[in-house]
């Protein structure tokens, strides 16, 4: 197949590939997510087992989506139904790219409202707001920032704005040059920061909470979470690595690429705990705080630090960065399809899109704020979208993209894909998907789901 069929275009070099993979990867789940999800999941034995899950699950998976990706080249929609008319597929499969479009599009929501909270806390970096904080006035700081939603509702907008110009472009040209300098951009500071953090924290204690494992610590809950957080932490499951697959050179071998992604990921994830968790236990910060971790405990060591406004000012820009390059992958699809079938601009399907992903992210913050009712099942906006798009949704289209790969593609269009020279590589794979990837995933959802 030609290298240039792909409308969108081809990423120009197959590092770039890793550089827009690790963008969307890496992003809020690394920095602000996974140390919050670890505090409350015991530390050593959520990490255990969420290394696990990255290599038997995540990784796997991950190979499966960019493959599918690969084959066809055209946006994921099409690229089933193309199969689908080749007699290669059922067409009834079509239902899991839009699926999956439709997980990143709910996610996007949230993600957006949140992403908006780095933006308002660059801006008080940079007001110097973050000088001599304590934990009560840094508490306090983020309770009013969750208690005015006009406040919220600007970030919010803002970066949904951003959001729509990026997407909007060629994803082989805009983001391929924000990302190629933004990823080890973003590696060097977590570098300074933890080690900052690890002077000044209390190392030893954080250190042990990181990678002390204990039998008693793991519950099935841990589990339930490293799973799911695998999954959201590698963007599978939402048609984002899909996407970008197709813009993948055939030259690149997807396995290596893949394995880079998610090392990145996790080195990422495992640097912000190493910022945060020596400070929540020098300033004796409740490690079980949740959501509020990043933006509570940060600003603390950052207006302790002696460049503090500056290095804070750098630190939530590249938080907002990564977020941004996470953000936009979770339109690819729709946009890209859009794009395809409608011959609308990129910039006009984007702007349908995130049109409609800012009008329900206002009733996500509003969820924050005094308005804060429950909807259902005494969960609100914010709750009920985070719990259905990553308890269901997302684990359901993992499954479903799965067994597509793994039982439904024919096996010589993948072993070709995966330009394995060793048939027994591209045999292993293979067969951790179906034996281990797809089990584990079916068996811990509905586990889940039932409550064990
Ligand atoms: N992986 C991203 C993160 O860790 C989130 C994401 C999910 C991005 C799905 C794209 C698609 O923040």
């Amino acid at each position: 197949m030609p290298e240039n069929r792909c409308l969108q275009g081809i990423w120009s070099s197959p590092w770039i590939f890793i550089f827009a993979a690790g963008g969307s990867a890496v992003g809020l789940g690394n920095i602000w997510k996974f140390p919050y999800v670890l505090g409350e999941n015991g530390g050593g034995a959520f990490l255990m087992v969420y290394c696990l899950c990255l290599l038997a699950v995540g990784l796997p998976v991950l190979i499966a989506e960019v493959s599918l990706g690969r084959t066809v080249r055209s946006n994921p929609i099409d690229t089933v139904n193309d199969l689908s008319e080749r007699n290669l597929l059922h067409s009834r499969w079509v239902l899991v790219p839009w699926l999956a479009g439709i997980t990143g599009f709910l996610i996007l929501t949230f993600y957006s409202v949140i992403s908006g909270w780095s933006m308002a806390y660059l801006e008080r970096a940079v007001a110097g707001k973050f000088a001599s904080l304590d934990q009560g006035s840094a508490q306090g700081m983020f309770d009013a920032l969750l208690n005015s939603p006009g406040e919220m509702l600007f970030w919010h907008s803002l970066f949904m704005f951003l959001v729509i110009l990026t997407v909007g472009q060629s994803v082989t040209r805009g983001l391929s040059t924000l990302v190629r300098i933004l990823l080890p951009a973003l590696i060097i500071i977590l570098l300074f920061l933890a080690s900052y953090s690890m002077l000044v924290g209390n190392a030893g204690e954080a250190i042990d909470f990181l990678f002390r494992w204990s039998w008693e610590d793991l519950t099935f809950d841990v589990v339930l979470s490293a799973v799911g957080h695998a999954l959201f932490s590698l963007s599978v499951g939402m048609g984002a690595m899909f996407a970008y697959g197709a813009y993948m050179s055939k030259r690149m071998s997807i396995a290596r690429a893949c394995a880079i992604v998610v090392g990145v990921d996790l080195l990422v994830a495992l640097l912000a705990g190493l910022v945060i968790f020596p400070l929540v236990f020098a300033f004796q910060i409740d490690v079980e705080a949740g959501p509020s971790l990043t933006f509570v405990s940060l600003p603390i060591i950052l207006g302790a630090l002696p460049a503090g406004p500056f290095v804070g000012a750098i630190f939530f820009l590249l938080l907002v960065i990564a977020a941004l390059t996470s953000a936009i992958s979770m339109l690819e699809l729709f946009v890209a399809w859009m794009h395809e079938k409608y011959y609308i601009s990129r910039l006009q399907a984007a702007t349908m899109l995130g049109g409609a992903v800012w009008f329900i992210g206002i009733a996500v913050l509003m969820s924050f704020a005094d308005w804060d009712s429950k909807l259902m099942f005494g969960l609100n906006g914010f709750e009920l979208l985070d719990k259905f798009t990553t308890l269901i949704m997302l684990p359901v289209v993992a499954i479903l993209l799965s067994v597509l790969v793994a039982w439904a593609l024919p096996r010589d269009m993948l072993q070709k894909e995966l330009i394995t020279q060793q048939v027994a590589h591209f045999q292993w794979w293979h067969n951790v998907l179906k034996y281990i990837s797809i089990p584990v995933m079916v068996l811990i959802t509905v586990a889940g789901w039932i409550g064990v």
